[in-house]
């Protein structure tokens, strides 16, 4: 998709298809519409009475003005209520309106540029393009018939003055920026487990690096030789062996580092304690924590926020086999602390804590990790909602506000103390269940043990929003990308 911002008295009219922008229950669009056409105003009413539509959101429609001005075909699509105006609502209509905007080839924008509106035309035209690249996202390369080189090609959005153009320029770049992004970890999770191993997703790490990030790679024996017992005992079961990845992205002058950690279970079986079929089926996601780390990797050489960040995930399948490891058995991971095994199916915290440890030792200012971790956070928060752990309020604070931007809807949840007596076991310096309840916050309680003193750490549990049953706007079925543009809200705002 090309974009491109030009100013409004530039653009030879009539064009091809003008985007619009409406809120609910106004008589016409939002914007600067009625210099480009006296007569648009007229024509929308019309229209709009004769579809029913009323500019809620989710509500979009199209019409073709009989004299073909100011363009062959216009869409206009509803913002809901001007008094709620913000980013996230452009971004939804924008999504919303994908399928009715990807017909044509070539789009005109206009936005909401309003002055008493508070968003930012840059942000603005970040949020419209995002929710239109993520809402025509497809992941079709299974597909034996895949509509070629059709759809949306080329996206100019309309500006006043010069440096409103320059504003929406610079907004569009993000907005592809944090769309790719997106997208990269949505292919990633979206590729079928059986090809999406440790070594494949091992492979595509390296790949995004290609010159402008540095990657190292441990395998098997590497891991061994480490000393990260806890990924060795997950992943012994598999016939597919584990992989270890480390990827870093340097800022000149930085002055502070940033680690962001994986999970990256490329297949969640169970293990020995199986999954039964339903619980199993979503579980080639189980990797979203570590695809959102290769989509964040991936934008930095362009975004260049001003901050070092290692983006570190370990990869593993847990499956049942003869070597699996089995309940009751005790792992020793990298810091030298020792987990003993109640459920096998409690993996992620196991090979999270090797990769806490060894993030720990890069001595960095901050850790943030991002894993599908648990059930219970899903029978908390549900669907849409992701659950925030930390040590650090300030550092809670300032990603739950990055996600207000982002509209990737962050909540915290309490890392109780008095809940650690859940985890104790008689045998090693921790168990790896607490039992059922509270179960997102035990596990959070056994990462934290992996995390060194006097490090700033963040827990995401991203199970609910990572994976989708069906699209919704922007938000597509299977992998989501959740989290991946709110993380990079959150470095370019260090
Ligand atoms: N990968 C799952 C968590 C999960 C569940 C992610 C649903 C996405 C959707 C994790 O490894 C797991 O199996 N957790 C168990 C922990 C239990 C055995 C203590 C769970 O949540 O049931
Ligand atoms: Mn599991
Ligand atoms: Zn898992």
């Amino acid at each position: 998709m090309k974009t491109a911002a030009d100013r409004r008295n530039k653009v030879k009219f009539p064009v091809d298809t003008l985007f619009l922008f409406a809120f609910s229950g106004e008589s016409s669009p939002a914007g600067k519409w009625d210099v480009i056409d006296g007569k648009l105003k007229a024509k929308f009413s019309r229209a709009a009475k004769a579809e029913g539509f009323t500019g809620k959101e989710r509500e979009v429609f199209s019409f073709h003005p009989a004299d073909g001005k100011p363009a062959q075909r216009v869409v206009v699509a509803g913002l809901g209520e001007r008094k709620k105006f913000n980013a996230e609502q452009i971004r939804r209509s924008a999504g919303f309106a994908g399928p009715k905007v990807k017909v044509s080839k070539s789009i005109h924008v206009l936005l909401p540029l309003e002055q008493r509106l508070s968003v930012e035309s840059g942000e603005q035209a970040q949020a419209m393009y995002e929710g239109l690249a993520l809402a025509l996202y497809q992941f079709d390369r299974y597909k034996s018939s895949r509509s070629k080189g059709k759809g949306l090609e080329s996206v100019r959005v309309l500006s006043e003055t010069d440096s409103q153009k320059n504003q929406i320029k610079a907004g569009l770049d993000r907005g592809a920026v944090f769309s790719n992004a997106t997208m990269l970890a949505r292919d990633l999770v979206n590729e079928p487990p059986s090809s999406a191993t440790p070594r494949w997703l091992a492979k595509e790490a390296v790949k995004t690096a290609k010159k402008s990030l540095t990657v190292k790679v441990y395998d098997e024996k590497k891991i061994k030789q480490m000393r990260m017992g806890a990924i060795e005992g997950v992943s012994i079961g598999s016939d597919e062996p584990a992989r270890f990845v480390h990827m870093t992205y340097k800022s000149p002058g930085a002055k502070k580092t940033i680690s962001i950690v994986g999970k990256g279970i490329t297949f969640d079986s169970g293990g020995l304690c199986l999954k039964p079929a339903g619980g199993m089926l979503n579980m080639k996601g189980d990797m979203g924590g570590a695809a959102a780390v290769v989509g964040i990797m991936s934008a930095l050489p362009a975004l260049k926020p001003k901050v070092n960040v290692h983006g570190i995930f370990a990869a593993s399948e847990n499956m049942p086999g003869p070597l699996a490891y089995k309940t009751r058995d005790v792992v020793k991971a990298r810091n030298g602390k020792t987990i003993e095994v109640i459920n096998t199916d409690a993996e992620g915290r196991l090979i999270l804590a090797d990769a806490l440890s060894y993030a720990s030792e890069l001595k960095p200012d901050e850790i943030i990790d991002l894993a599908t971790l648990t059930g219970a956070i899903v029978v908390a928060l549900g669907d849409d909602i992701s659950g925030v752990f930390t040590n650090n309020q300030g550092l809670a604070d300032r990603l739950i506000n990055a996600g207000h931007q982002t509209g990737e809807k962050v909540w915290q949840m309490p890392l109780e103390d008095d809940y650690k007596d859940m985890i104790r076991s008689d045998v090693a310096d921790m168990k790896n269940t607490g039992g059922r309840y509270g179960g997102s916050i035990t596990a959070a309680l056994l990462l934290r043990e992996f995390v060194s003193k006097g490090i700033s750490w963040a827990h995401i549990d991203i199970a609910g929003p990572a994976l989708r049953d069906n699209q919704s706007g922007y938000r597509s079925a299977g992998g989501t990308g959740f989290i991946v543009r709110t993380m990079l809200r959150y470095l370019q705002s260090r």
